[in-house]
């Protein structure tokens, strides 16, 4: 933000000095003029990723309600359609037209060395946000902002390892398919991981988690966080699980669109999402608990995507010189079935 008075306001400030023995009144225009004279906004281009679910287009809702004109801010907007090539350039437009602040949510985690040094090298701040990259170091952002995935993988092992015990079935040979996100992006290897670190009970975020080597992911492939893509897939594991005559018990999804995508495709041959097929999904989006309540769908663990005012709150920081932290975690839940209909109404995506 280049604040500068123009000479406009200058000239009115200097008069009103030189005529200060000449009486005003509270409304008197001068005032107005000054009052009048537009602040300029904090320009903020944001690289976001897609419209791939419920959870990305809850995101973009959020950062445009936050960072608003209302709210003093020109948010310069493009969505990459989940391609990282798009979103390079929409990077490089941002360095172009020198905006105040930069933001990436990165669809992969790598491929972006040359064009953040780019923006590194015309001195604007980056922020992270949602997704990581996988460059070496910290200081090529001023602060990252986001979910930490691999605790939301913990969680979605621990709540199925739970689960399981109670039903008596903690002991029983588990077969899980896992539908999994966007192939190279960060939450999708943090989810995998977690869930995996779960299973052989080493967890970094989660307490208290009993390994289960009798639990194995036995079909796994990417649905790209998409909800027909999800369906699809699906289809092609129950059709795998017929031809080798491999039952499914579990089906851990990277995120919900993508199980919802799942148990249409569950119930299309003649099965019972939710009860034939334990489903665990991730994001917490209102379908799910629609799903949950329904009996449909069986855990979500929560990734929030409100992330527009800690944004707004970060870049205007930035402006105003502050010291941020380097990474801000968002704190999230776990919701099973049993209180699926008790929350929906209070879910706000
Ligand atoms: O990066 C966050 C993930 O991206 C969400 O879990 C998923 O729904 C989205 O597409």
């Amino acid at each position: 933000m280049k604040k500068m008075l123009s000479i406009f306001t200058a000239m009115v400030i200097l008069s009103s000095v030189f005529t200060s023995c000449i009486p005003y009144a509270a409304n008197d225009p001068r005032f107005s003029m000054i009052a009048a004279e537009p602040v300029e906004k904090i320009v903020v281009g944001f690289a976001q990723i897609g419209s791939e679910s419920d959870w990305r287009v809850a995101c973009t809702n959020s950062v445009k309600k936050e960072l608003s004109a209302a709210n003093g801010f020109d948010l310069k907007f493009v969505d990459g359609k989940q391609k990282q090539e798009n979103q390079i350039n929409a990077l490089r437009s941002f360095v172009e037209q020198n905006v105040d602040i930069i933001v990436l949510s990165p669809v992969v985690e790598s491929g972006w060395d040359e064009v953040v040094k780019e923006i590194n090298d015309a001195g604007i701040p980056l922020i992270i946000m949602d997704r990581k990259t996988d460059i070496e170091g910290t200081d090529y952002y001023v602060t990252w902002m986001g979910s930490n995935f691999i605790e939301e993988g913990e969680k979605a092992g621990k709540w199925l390892i739970d689960y399981m015990d109670g039903v008596n079935r903690g002991g029983d040979d588990i077969n899980i398919a896992e539908l999994y996100g966007t192939i190279g992006s960060s939450p999708a290897i943090d989810r995998h991981q977690g869930f995996l670190d779960a299973l052989a009970g080493k967890t970094t975020f989660v307490r208290d988690v009993e390994a289960r080597p009798n639990f194995k992911i036995v079909m796994s492939e990417s649905g790209d966080f998409e909800q027909a893509n999800g369906k699809e897939v699906m289809k092609s594991f129950l059709a795998e699980s017929r031809e080798k005559n491999i039952k499914i018990d579990v089906l851990f999804a990277h995120n919900d669109n993508m199980a919802l995508g799942a148990i249409e495709a569950i119930k299309e041959a003649g099965m019972k999402p939710g009860e034939d097929i334990i489903i665990v999904g991730v994001d917490a989006v209102k379908g799910a608990f629609v799903a949950m309540a329904a009996g449909e769908m069986n855990c979500t663990v929560e990734c929030s995507p409100l992330l527009g005012p800690q944004l707004a709150f970060n870049c205007k920081a930035i402006m105003e010189g502050k010291t941020l932290e380097k990474i801000t975690y968002v704190i999230e839940g776990v919701y099973p079935q049993e209180v699926a209909a008790k929350e929906l109404p209070n879910r706000v995506y």
